[in-house]
């Protein structure tokens, strides 16, 4: 097949989306209107502005201007027009299923409420799947940086939601927060039926994959690029099946790959590891689901079979129950 016909191929397939950050799909149009809605003032000119200062050494680079863009959600409405952007782009590229973080408490120290944050993004989600047949998973992250006793409030405070809470998830900057400090918090998390993931080994060592494997007892691992440093890390993650939720294009954005030809998602592939492709964080990192694919399907030898392959790993590693499971060959 040629590099376009696979594109063709990828775009038709039924995929499902595993590491999205609502907030990071806050693209710079909305963020101006939003700011405007909301009397907030912006500290760029314009939308050219804003794009023009995605330019990140790394992931703190990053995070600091997200932090700064989440700033113009303040209401349910806010929450709700973000998430609905989001699904009509998906929907446009074969995704049919997304399970997506928020960061409860990038807006609670902001003074907005759970419940504000919650039912916009729910009801934007459940909207989403009457009107475009897109089902979902909302996982609430923990902010790393961020102390456990942080954590366990915001939990406190999630109990009236649990009923819309499908997971939990750990992600901000890596280094320096190892997954053990949030081992009581995640072990209190799976006593209450969530589900666990953790952003590992996107910057930090394969040593804090292990943490999260062994002491958080993740379900499976958000990027996992470092964990192919460490052979016996390998063996074990091909062994159970772990999913790695992996990111071309964030990756790129944030330094962790010189070049997409060097994203090691296609040697995963080839030792057995279930990795998938997702975008992380759309608005800022130059793209969606689609543009992952592209992206990888221009620089990497990739095969039909491949291409097959990862779309079928994301609804393996979802969160899906099989009756829903958009992988199955449609019958007609
Ligand atoms: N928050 C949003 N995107 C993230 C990423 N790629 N890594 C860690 N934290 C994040
Ligand atoms: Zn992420």
């Amino acid at each position: 097949m040629t590099k376009s016909e696979l594109k063709a191929l990828a775009l038709s397939l039924p995929k499902a989306e595993l590491h999205l950050h609502i907030e990071g799909s806050l693209e710079p149009e909305l963020m101006f209107t939003l700011a405007k809605r909301n009397g907030i003032r912006l500290s760029y000119a314009s939308v050219e502005e804003i794009r023009q200062a995605y330019q990140f050494q790394n992931l703190q680079e990053f995070l600091d201007l997200y932090y700064q863009g989440m700033s113009v959600l303040q209401t349910e409405q806010d929450f709700y027009d973000l998430t609905w952007a989001y699904l009509q782009r998906i929907h446009q590229e074969g995704v049919v299923h997304t399970e997506i973080f928020f960061d409860p408490q990038g807006h609670l120290e902001r003074g907005i409420s759970l419940e504000t944050q919650i039912q916009g993004i729910h009801k934007a989600l459940v909207n989403g799947r009457s009107e475009l047949g897109i089902s979902f998973k909302l996982i609430m992250s923990f902010l790393r940086h961020l102390s456990e006793q942080s954590a366990f409030e915001t939990l406190a405070l999630a109990m009236p939601w649990l009923s819309v809470i499908d997971g939990v998830g750990l992600d901000s900057s890596e280094v320096g927060h190892p997954p053990e400090k949030f081992t009581r918090v995640f072990a209190k998390c799976r006593e209450l039926g969530l589900r666990v993931t953790a952003h590992a080994g996107e910057e930090g060592p394969p040593e804090y994959v292990w943490q999260a494997l062994d002491l958080l007892k993740v379900q499976r691992i958000d990027h996992g690029n470092r964990a192919l440093e460490d052979s016996a890390l390998v063996a074990w993650l091909v062994e159970e099946q772990i999913p790695l939720t992996m990111c071309p294009l964030s990756n790129l954005k944030l330094c962790v790959i010189k070049d997409v030809a060097d994203h090691p998602i296609l040697r995963s592939l080839e030792m057995g590891l279930l990795v998938t492709v997702n975008s992380d964080d759309p608005a800022y990192f130059g793209g969606y689901m689609m543009d992952n694919f592209n992206a990888l399907i221009d620089a990497l030898p990739l095969t039909e079979d491949h291409v097959r392959q990862l779309a079928k790993n994301s609804f393996v590693g979802s969160w899906l129950s099989a009756e829903t499971d958009h992988s199955k060959p449609n019958p007609k």
